[in-house]
């Protein structure tokens, strides 16, 4: 419509009716800008029209001029509302801030079921009167074999159960360290729990090279084995729930005596037998007993006087039971899956 003589020939009316057709169709910024140009734009058909009224008879130029210049303003008014709603549709216009939009929803994080058991087990024993303790997760030969009566040669030493950073220097294999590392440092009374990592050069559903377990230690006059049983008892039917069965196996370890291993009955199967109790219907999940004297002679504390019980246990096989998880090694391969459920 460019061209001269179809301007002139095509009436206001026609050019008015065309532009707002074109424009009940202009869905985005770009479209308009181009229908601004193509009309209003110097070379465009309304400039056209307005430049070639002088070109009419001398008594048709004013009504002419006057009836341009109204659509002029009409098509400018029009635009410019137009151009406003598409960008505040599209986004494009950056100063256009909408405070009645909802506010962003940022992604919420949850703790691994490790951290959350631990949380609950130090709970647990904060209420009835332990304090926490943390020990070293680099230990030496001292602490974690020497002071607890594990002599040199002992099987428990041997390389494939033991990380070893040096000769006298390894990976802690237990929290049972952080037991002298207290004792030489206080005197009794001592009631105290330390949870942490410690590392096995071991692998399977029930076994992971590094795991977390919790210390717990309780040194004073007239500490018995039925104080044992009694607070490891609470604690389980409070960590589970009050119906749990737990039994006390005889056990062996150079730091305890007597001593004894605690099993829950297996969640998994109920008790009928699986491949986490190994058909047993039991999870072992403890160990435990009366300090040896042998410890407490190497930290000075009178074996007349003084009785106590110490326990360790496994946190993830608690967390199997607790969270009902067939393979302890889940807890480590960092799945989003496993781990959102939590
Ligand atoms: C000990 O480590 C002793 N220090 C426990 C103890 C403390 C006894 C104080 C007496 C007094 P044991 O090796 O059985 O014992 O391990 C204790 C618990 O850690 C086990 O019952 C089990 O629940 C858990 N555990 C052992 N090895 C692994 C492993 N590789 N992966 C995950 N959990 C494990
Ligand atoms: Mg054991």
């Amino acid at each position: 419509m460019n061209n001269l003589e179809e301007i002139k020939n095509s009436s206001l009316q026609e050019i008015e009716r065309e532009v707002f057709r074109e424009i009940n169709e202009i869905k985005d910024p770009g479209s308009l800008e181009h229908l601004s140009t193509k009309y209003l734009g110097r070379k465009g058909i309304l400039t056209a029209f307005l430049r070639n009224i002088t070109q009419l008879p001398v008594e048709e130029r004013p009504a002419a001029g006057k009836s341009a210049n109204l659509l002029k303003v009409k098509l400018e008014n029009t635009l410019k509302d137009l151009k406003a709603r598409l960008e505040s549709e599209t986004g494009e216009n950056n100063d256009a801030i909408d405070v009645t939009l909802p506010g962003r929803i940022f992604p919420r994080g949850t703790l691994h079921p490790i951290t959350r058991i631990s949380r609950e087990i130090s709970a647990i024993f904060s209420r009835i009167g332990f304090d926490i303790v943390e020990g070293p997760e680099v230990e030496t030969d001292y602490y974690n074999f020497e002071a607890l009566n594990i002599p040199k040669y002992h099987p428990a030493r041997d390389m494939q159960d033991t990380f070893y950073v040096s000769e006298n220097i390894v990976l802690r294999t237990h929290t049972s360290p952080t037991q002298p590392r207290v004792m030489e440092k206080v005197k009794p009374p001592v009631r105290i729990i330390a949870p942490g990592k410690v590392y096995r050069c071991d692998s399977d559903v029930t076994h992971t090279p590094m795991f977390h377990q919790v210390e717990g230690l309780m040194v004073d006059r007239n500490v018995s084995f039925g104080d044992l049983k009694g607070t490891l008892s609470t604690f389980v039917h409070q960590l589970f729930d009050e119906d749990i069965s737990l039994r006390f196996r005889p056990s062996f370890f150079p730091f305890t005596e007597p001593s004894a291993e605690v099993d829950i009955r297996c969640v998994m199967c109920r008790g009928a037998g699986c491949r986490v109790c190994s058909g047993t219907g039991w999870l072992e999940v403890l160990g435990a007993g009366m300090v040896h004297p042998a410890v407490f002679e190497n930290v000075g504390y009178d074996t007349e006087e003084y009785t106590g019980f110490a326990f360790g246990m496994g946190i993830e096989r608690l967390a199997m039971l607790k969270y009902g998880i067939d393979d302890l090694r889940k807890f480590f391969e960092n799945d989003m899956r496993f781990l959102r459920q939590f």
